[in-house]
């Protein structure tokens, strides 16, 4: 069976998942990423290898994407932090690269009205969907998307 890559990765401030400010990211940290794939995929999940990467640092991200484009990798699960909502650079890495990606939240950015700038997403058209709002579950249900979406039709030959 052909084992599927996908990349989780992390922007700015997320290198602390589960400590930094649990009341809005939620404690739950991405150690409980594998468990909570296998309770949404089953046997399924066997078929998928996750790599991750996290760097505070614009550029750092980018050659990482560079690098996914590169494997061949079968998909990112992306939450980019602030620089979502400010990176033009970012932005224009996944208008390119062709790896598919999913923009990633640990909050509902579109629920955060007292600070508008971070409802705004400037990667968000180069990406398949957005999962914002569920904590460290948005990554598992990123990568589930990227998977249905890699073997739809699978079941058919
Ligand atoms: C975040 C939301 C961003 O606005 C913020 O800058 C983050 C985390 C989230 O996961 O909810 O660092 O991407």
């Amino acid at each position: 069976m052909k084992t599927r890559k996908y990349l989780i990765l992390n922007g700015p401030n997320l290198g602390h998942i589960g400590a930094r400010q649990p009341e809005i990211y939620g404690s739950q940290g991405l150690d409980s990423l594998p468990k909570l794939l296998k309770q949404l995929m089953g046997e399924a999940a066997e078929g998928i290898e996750l790599l991750f990467h996290q760097s505070n640092f614009e550029g750092n991200l980018i050659d990482r994407l560079e690098k996914a484009r590169r494997e061949g990798l079968d998909g990112v699960a992306f939450n980019a932090g602030a620089l979502t909502h400010t990176s033009l650079a970012i932005a224009d890495c996944l208008a390119w690269i062709g790896v598919p990606c999913v923009e990633v939240h640990l909050s509902n950015i579109f629920a955060r009205t007292d600070e508008p700038l971070r409802q705004k997403s400037l990667m968000g058209k180069s990406c398949l969907g957005v999962v914002a709002g569920f904590g460290i579950l948005g990554y598992a249900l990123a990568v589930l998307a990227l998977e249905q979406r890699n073997t739809q039709g699978e079941d058919e030959k």
